[in-house]
């Protein structure tokens, strides 16, 4: 779509950069000073004009986007509207929500989009604070701090003076305002609020209005939430832009309401009574471009629903900002106009083509969907047992959402309490993968070992439930709570030997093992069936034999060992891959292939085994102790590596490699 840009300033050529990816084009520049409408015009080769007026009637662009300086916002949007243009606006819309709101309704009457910045509350960290939220990891949240640090204006922009004379609300505070009524809809009331006028006095040039504003805020829907905007405050401040939820089970950090890209760092979860964890995202991201609010814009126009959504929220932005100023003037509380905040459905996505990632060898359509990385909760390491609880909920609150259970990690009820805990994602969040030991193929046995093993999770069904080995071993006893055996016991139950110390094998075919899991697919207690540790022959027997087919295989797999032939066999059917023990194999994080290229992407040699799996399509499952492990390897799984680096680590195969 063809869109005529109003204002040629500081911001234009930030949106200007992502038109050439976008289903936008630069029909025209306008902005009263001709040579910065020129330079823009000439970079995107399009006319340029000192008035808008002439601009309208000149250009063939249904959409104006509005650049201009904050108190030229209004009235540009006013004219456009009145020529028929669809509007994106920066912000804020307004400085006054009676004009806001004329605004809106002068779009409605007319049957135009009208939108408003931000658009960051869907850039990735915010829309990763936003899926804790919605997974149900904070519980009702009841207390919010939100920080708009714009800073000393006079150091940081070549022409602060429409800053200064708006003051810090309206130009910073809308960043955590929109985030926080996209997550929570309309402030009801600001329940107080105070304006200072801190400033140094060596500076000439001073704001016009308060440098920093303080305002308790009561949203509609619950938490009440104490914003600072300030001047004063540097903008290298610790907290910048942060925001701080709590709420009844756990509490939120988001670096910055505004920012733009997907910070490792950017968003951190504190489960009540534990630490902060960084949640870092947990797939590939894109960051966000000014541009792509304008592209949704435009695509809501396109599809004959042009939208108002955007422009009712920025409304009621102005009218939170208007009310602050109020209740410190006249003290509050001073109720806020809802500006049908919420009336309009959320605006839907920008689709655009995925990110090129290697095609080859990734999994079928109707594969299951996973998260690109799982956590294994085994409690063996190195021929010793550790504990796994803490980790475990360190993963959980950093965004795992695969977790590798086994009746043979003697855990499972651990887990369970940690599903179960305030602040515990929502279950319908989180894959569950259990899996019945090699002592409990015939039927009877699999079914008590997985309705034991539900219970001591607490869940009704599996997401997949598989069998641990495809060879089967002699029952020597339930293997219930094995953790609280002694060793000695653990090992005679979970490796039973003969009366010479051989494996006590047991006669239940492959077929049969998988004959008996499928009964308890058929009872519902699993979504799915899965297989670990299988050759190829032996899946190829259970999808020949069996019923159901597997939904997931799980092996062993590392660069010494990549098994791409089983992957690509599984890849073809639809089957996912797991990548158990992904980390261990002896010597493989020494390996310089993996140190070099680790080196060049500023990751450690595990996080580089771990995207090389992802980049595969396959979900390698490494467990650690260790938070920033945990977080590193979640984090890795939204690496893409090139097809050269994958090459590299593939050369890596050891054909002898044995454990
Ligand atoms: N189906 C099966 O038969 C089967 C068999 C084996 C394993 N599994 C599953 O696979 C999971 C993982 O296998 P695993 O526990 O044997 O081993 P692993 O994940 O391959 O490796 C774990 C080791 O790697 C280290 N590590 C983890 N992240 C690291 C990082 N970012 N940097 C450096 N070192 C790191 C850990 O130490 P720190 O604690 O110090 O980080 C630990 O020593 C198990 O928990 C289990 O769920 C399944």
């Amino acid at each position: 779509m063809n869109c005529l840009f109003v204002g040629a300033g500081a911001i234009a050529p930030e949106y200007a950069a992502g038109l050439s990816g976008s289903s936008l084009s630069l029909a025209g520049v306008a902005d009263l000073d001709g040579d910065r409408a020129a330079a823009l015009a000439a970079a995107h080769d399009c006319p340029s004009f000192t008035d808008l007026e002439t601009a309208l009637a000149a250009v063939d662009a249904p959409l104006v986007v509005n650049l201009t300086s904050h108190a030229a916002h209004a009235p540009v949007t006013r004219t456009a509207l009145e020529a028929d243009r669809h509007v994106y606006s920066q912000k804020p819309l307004a400085l006054d929500a009676d004009e806001a709101r004329a605004l809106v309704a002068l779009a409605r009457d007319r049957g135009l989009a009208l939108g408003c910045a931000p658009g960051t509350p869907r850039a990735p960290s915010q829309r990763r604070g936003g899926r804790l939220l919605a997974d149900g990891r904070l519980g009702p949240v009841g207390l919010g701090y939100a920080h708009a640090h714009v800073g000393r204006v006079t150091d940081w922009h070549d022409r602060p003076d429409s800053f200064l004379e708006i003051g810090a609300l309206y130009d910073g505070a809308v960043y955590p305002l929109a985030l926080l009524v996209s997550w929570f809809g309309p402030v009801e009331r600001v329940r107080v609020a105070d304006a200072l006028d801190v400033w140094p006095e060596r500076e000439e040039r001073r704001p016009s209005t308060p440098s920093h504003v303080e305002a308790t805020l009561a949203f509609a829907a619950g938490p009440t939430v104490r914003l600072t905007a300030s001047f004063y405050a540097p903008h290298r401040s610790r907290e910048f832009y942060g925001l701080e939820l709590h709420g009844d089970d756990g509490s939120l950090y988001l670096k910055g309401t505004g920012a733009m890209g997907a910070a490792r760092d950017g968003v951190r979860f504190g489960r009540v009574g534990r630490e902060y964890v960084t949640a870092p995202p947990a797939g590939p991201t894109k960051p966000y471009e000014y541009v792509d609010a304008v592209e949704r814009l435009a695509a809501t126009v396109e599809a004959g629903t042009p939208s108002r959504a955007g422009g009712r929220q920025g409304a009621h932005v102005v009218a939170v900002c208007n009310a602050i100023e109020a209740a410190a003037e006249e003290g509050g509380p001073v109720a806020v106009d809802d500006c049908g905040a919420t009336a309009d459905p959320p605006p839907a996505p920008v689709v655009r083509p995925a990110e090129s990632v290697e095609s080859e060898g990734r999994p079928g359509p109707r594969a299951i969907r996973l998260p690109a990385v799982g956590f294994g909760c085994s409690r063996y390491r190195d021929g010793e047992y550790v504990e796994r609880a803490d980790s475990i909920a360190t993963a959980l609150d950093a965004g795992y959402r695969l977790l590798d259970s086994a009746e043979l990690y003697g855990n499972e009820h651990r887990i369970g309490e940690l599903l179960a805990a305030p602040g515990a994602p929502d279950r319908d969040r989180v894959f569950l993968l259990g899996k019945a030991w090699r002592t409990n193929h015939r039927r009877e046995r699999l079914l008590s070992a997985c309705a034991g093993s539900r219970e001591e999770l607490g869940i009704d069904a599996f997401d997949c439930y598989a069998l641990h080995w495809p060879s089967a071993l002699e029952h020597r006893g339930e293997l219930t709570r094995l953790a609280e055996e002694s060793v000695e016991r653990q090992e005679s139950l979970t490796f039973p030997e003969g009366a010479h110390g051989e494996p006590a094998t047991a006669d239940v075919s492959l077929a049969t093992a998988w004959e008996n899991l499928e009964a308890v697919r058929e009872k519902g207690w699993a979504r799915t069936l899965g297989i670990c540790n299988v050759s190829r022959a032996q899946l190829e027997t259970v999808l020949e034999t069996g019923t159901v087919d597997p939904a997931l295989v799980q092996v062993e797999r590392h660069p010494y060992r990549p098994r791409n032939g089983l992957v690509e066999f599984c890849h073809e059917r639809g089957i996912r891959v797991v990548a158990h023990s992904p980390l261990s194999a002896p010597g493989l994080l020494e390996e310089p292939a993996l140190g070099e290229i680790a080196a060049d992407r500023e990751l450690s040699p595990a996080e580089v085994v771990v995207a090389w799996n992802a980049s595969r399509g396959v979900v390698p499952i490494p467990s650690s102790t260790v938070e920033s492990h945990v977080v590193a390897n979640l984090a890795a799984g939204s690496v893409r590596l090139t097809d050269d680096e994958l090459a590299r680590i593939d050369a890596l195969k050891d054909p002898t490699f044995e454990r």
